[in-house]
């Protein structure tokens, strides 16, 4: 996506609120792979920051340098308005840091990981104990608390590893990709524990897998992409980056669909594929996808010309872009080259609007 249509959205007037977190042309290579090749960011303190991006892109990269567990090879960053190669001890005490791979250490209990988590944060015993009640109790975790924790479920594990992240009360939190194998519930009572921390001013840079997740919590969203920011926004912003919408008709008939498809000039069906995301053959979905923005006027007219046409669909649904396929739209193996994304769509040959009075 040329750097040109990317959203240069600025806050309207007033003064710029204080970045929690900025980089400036950070880079960090890996022998010959270039995993972040001059990333800029500027993250308001109390918003919520997600970084997307496809497995290897550097997200987990990204979280490391900024909470200084490993160093880029060039580029500047602050957090909490400190330097993170000049100042790292000071960082270190402003942030919270939940990784990708779970902290926990199973061969003690979850109340000991919390323990030794306010030792490690300096805290006397008794502040230590009392944090530590109270963040069992939020986490839901205090019938499991005397337990080992190796006997915990994945999404206990990771509400335990989130919990530990609390101890120090860091006003910055990283959370690598944190509702990864959750369950819909757990993850909905992860999204409200992220919620509540960002009412109490806590700053949230969140790497996921999950647009729904990204959607749904943050403020702003960077995918990043061949070691670039793609496109950086709301997700709203994001959103209108990408082609509009689409009419999909679904058929169960696949003498019907075939028919269909011809009028809708169809032909490279068998190869076609109906989103890149699913990859399923769109002759196997039976399903056929001609673009609209999904106005009321626009579905009229769409309507009318498949009665004209003699096309009946036995399902039809409108399709408005998500951050789905903003996703895939920008992380697709075609945006390398600059090209556009792959949007698969039936072209119909006489636009509807043109057939329709
Ligand atoms: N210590 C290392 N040595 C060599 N290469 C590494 C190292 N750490 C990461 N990489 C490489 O850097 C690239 C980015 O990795 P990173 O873990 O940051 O990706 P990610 O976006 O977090 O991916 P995922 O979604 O799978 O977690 C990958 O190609 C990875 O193989
Ligand atoms: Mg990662």
């Amino acid at each position: 996506m040329p750097s040109s249509v990317m959203p240069t959205s600025s806050p309207s007037g007033g003064p710029e609120p204080t970045a929690a977190i900025s980089t400036v042309g950070l880079r960090k290579s890996y022998g010959d792979n270039v995993v972040l090749d001059g990333i800029d960011l500027r993250i308001p303190a109390g918003s919520v920051f997600a970084l997307l991006g496809p497995n290897g892109a550097g997200k987990t990269t990204a979280v490391k340098i900024l909470s200084t567990l490993i160093t880029a090879d060039g580029g500047q960053s602050q957090v909490a308005g400190h330097d993170v190669v000049a100042d790292p001890q000071a960082v270190r005490a402003a942030i919270g840091v939940t990784g990708q791979f779970s902290a926990v250490d199973g061969l003690i209990t979850g109340e000991e990981n919390m323990l030794l988590m306010a030792d490690l944060h300096h805290l006397t015993r008794a502040e230590g104990r009392r944090v530590t009640a109270e963040l069992l109790e939020r986490f839901d975790l205090v019938e499991a608390a005397k337990k080992p924790a190796s006997t915990y479920s994945g999404g206990m594990k990771r509400r335990l590893d989130i919990a530990m992240t609390l101890v120090g009360a860091p006003r910055i939190i990283f959370l690598d990709e944190p509702t990864t194998g959750l369950d819909p519930r757990s993850r909905h009572n992860m999204w409200q524990i992220i919620r509540e921390l960002v009412s109490d001013g806590v700053t949230v840079f969140l790497t996921t897998q999950y647009l729904e997740e990204a959607d749904e919590l943050a403020d702003r969203i960077a995918v990043l992409n061949n070691g670039k920011i793609a496109a950086e926004g709301t997700a709203e912003e994001l959103k209108r980056l990408i082609p509009g919408g689409h009419v999909r008709l679904r058929f169960t008939d696949p003498a019907a669909y075939q028919s269909a498809a011809a009028v809708l000039r169809e032909v490279t069906l068998p190869h076609a594929r109906l989103r890149s995301r699913g990859g399923t053959p769109i002759d196997e979905a039976l399903a056929l996808q001609i673009p609209s923005d999904g106005t009321q006027r626009e579905l009229r007219s769409l309507l009318d010309w498949l009665d004209s046409a003699g096309i009946e669909a036995d399902e039809l649904t409108v399709h408005t872009p998500d951050l789905d396929d903003v996703f895939f739209a920008l992380t697709g193996p075609t945006t390398a080259t600059g090209t556009a994304p792959t949007t698969v769509t039936g072209t119909v040959p006489n636009q509807p609007k043109e057939n329709a009075r």
